[in-house]
């Protein structure tokens, strides 16, 4: 284990410590704050001469950045690591590191299970990865899974050198002081901190810099942002200096919870047009018991409460929200409440999942486990209503006229351009690359499930 107490703050000016050119590879699962935490990764690593591999057989380093909020996720991670030990074991000369959720979760449990795995790291370790790789070069096995401390956490300010499109992500807090019972983001995570909002508008202003339109605020619960941190703006407050960032023109955030959306944030709906008409509300369960034994701390109705203050300060506000089916003790009525909901709240996509066990979780003492049958038969219920709902908004675009930004060229088709709406829905039209970043009308055409084709007006 390392000492932490040895390690020096990150430093973002820091000189390279060895200018000879290496190569890493990244492998990233799960969430937004993965994605983040990669890029702040990338470019630590990047002031010690580490350029992107082209592929894993040409990398000197590879660093899996895993999830385990499911245990599908976690699988995923033991079936990547096994094709990249390969390469280890035939003979390519590799660092292999894991960090992230399920780093956190393992920690010592994965070096004893993979002999030939260099280092491992969870997500507090990602401020002083350069560090922390430097060990793991010298021949040393790293373990560092200690939470660092609240009172000054070092959020990293480098800005990740791969970012170059419309959009990107800034983190605003890190950790989770919930404890919903389903859920191991705050044992893999460890407690909230709120990034100082200085640092906040700083990266938002650097992004802006390079070209970033459209920012997103990452946070496991953005509405409790600076609430715990004397002298800090709340989440709302943070919204208005964001906006007020020359060369934002969008603003998104993720993610919310629904006991915590405050009246303020409401406001900002009406204030903002920068605040993107899309709001990611996961609300769980639509029966306020099972919601209970959630620990989720809001019913049924206060969720519609929020949802139609919402809807009055923002009318063609586009809701999306997360779904656990098959919760124990989840009842055919429970699921019907559930069910229910999606009409009623009207969310126009979702991410929906099958319950799963996590490791040390206060579900796990729940009683009335529901048969894996049961709740696949449910999970498709809500799958299949789901399509036809969010078939029923992109095809309500149909003929009308939508502001997107261009986001960039189809892959599949390069003469086609894909541009996004304040709603969320992606149009593809053709048009000329040279738009690329600029803000257009276009008049939709057709609705599909997901995505709308359109055409050019101006
Ligand atoms: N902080 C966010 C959620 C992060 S996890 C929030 O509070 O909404 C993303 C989603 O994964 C959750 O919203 C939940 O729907 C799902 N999830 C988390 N733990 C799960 C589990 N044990 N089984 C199934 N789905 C889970
Ligand atoms: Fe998990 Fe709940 Fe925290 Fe979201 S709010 S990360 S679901 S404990
Ligand atoms: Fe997964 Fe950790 Fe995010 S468990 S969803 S990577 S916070």
């Amino acid at each position: 284990m390392i000492d932490l107490s040895t390690l020096a703050p990150p430093a973002p000016a820091a000189e390279p410590n060895d200018a000879t050119p290496k190569r890493v590879w990244f492998h990233t699962f799960g969430c937004q704050m993965n994605e983040y935490d990669t890029g702040k990764m990338r470019a630590q690593l990047r002031i010690d001469g580490y350029q992107d591999a082209a592929a894993p057989d040409e990398a000197d380093l590879i660093l899996l950045n895993t999830c385990s909020i499911r245990e599908k996720a976690q699988v995923k991670v033991d079936s990547a690591l096994g094709h990249y030990r390969r390469l280890k074991r035939l003979g390519q000369p590799v660092v292999i590191g894991v960090a992230g959720c399920v780093a956190q979760q393992e920690g010592q449990a994965l070096l004893t299970r993979y002999p030939d795995l260099d280092l491992v790291f969870g997500p507090d370790g990602v401020p002083h990865v350069r560090k922390l790789v430097e060990e793991a070069r010298s021949g040393r096995r790293v373990l560092d899974t200690d939470f660092l401390d609240l009172e000054a956490y070092p959020f990293v300010s480098d800005l990740d050198p791969s970012v170059d499109g419309i959009g990107a992500f800034v983190t605003i807090q890190k950790g989770c002081d919930n404890k919903c019972t389903f859920c191991i983001v705050p044992a893999t995570r460890g407690a909230e901190a709120s990034r100082p909002s200085t640092q906040v508008i700083d990266e938002v202003r650097g992004l802006v810099g390079k070209g970033v339109q459209e920012i997103t605020l990452i946070g496991q619960n953005v509405n409790s942002y600076g609430l715990k941190t004397p002298g800090e703006v709340t989440f709302a407050q943070l919204l208005y200096e964001v906006a007020a960032v020359p060369g934002v023109s969008r603003i998104r955030y993720t993610t919310s919870h629904p006991r915590d959306m405050g009246d303020d944030v409401v406001a900002a709906y009406r204030d903002l047009p920068a605040l993107a008409s899309h709001l990611h509300l996961p609300v769980q369960s639509g029966s306020s018991a099972v919601l209970r034994r959630m620990k989720r701390f809001y019913t049924r109705e206060h969720y519609l409460d929020v949802v139609n203050k919402l809807r009055a300060a923002r009318p063609d506000l586009a809701l999306t929200t997360d779904v656990i089916v098959g919760f124990p003790g989840e009842t055919d009525d429970d699921f019907d409440a559930t069910m229910a909901l999606l009409d009623e709240a009207q969310f126009v996509t979702s991410f929906s999942f099958k319950y799963s066990q996590r490791p040390d979780t206060a579900a796990l003492r729940l009683k009335d486990p529901v048969p894996d049958d049961v709740a696949s038969e449910r999970l498709s219920r809500w799958q299949v209503a789901q399509r036809v709902r969010s078939l029923a908004w992109t095809r309500g675009h149909e003929d009308q006229e939508v502001e997107v930004i261009i986001e960039g060229p189809s892959r599949h088709e390069p003469t086609v351009l894909c541009g996004r709406t304040s709603g969320n829905l992606m149009v593809n039209f053709p048009g000329d690359p040279s738009l690329v970043g600029r803000s257009a009308l276009v008049r939709v055409t057709r609705g599909f499930t997901n995505t709308a084709r359109g055409e050019l007006i101006a």
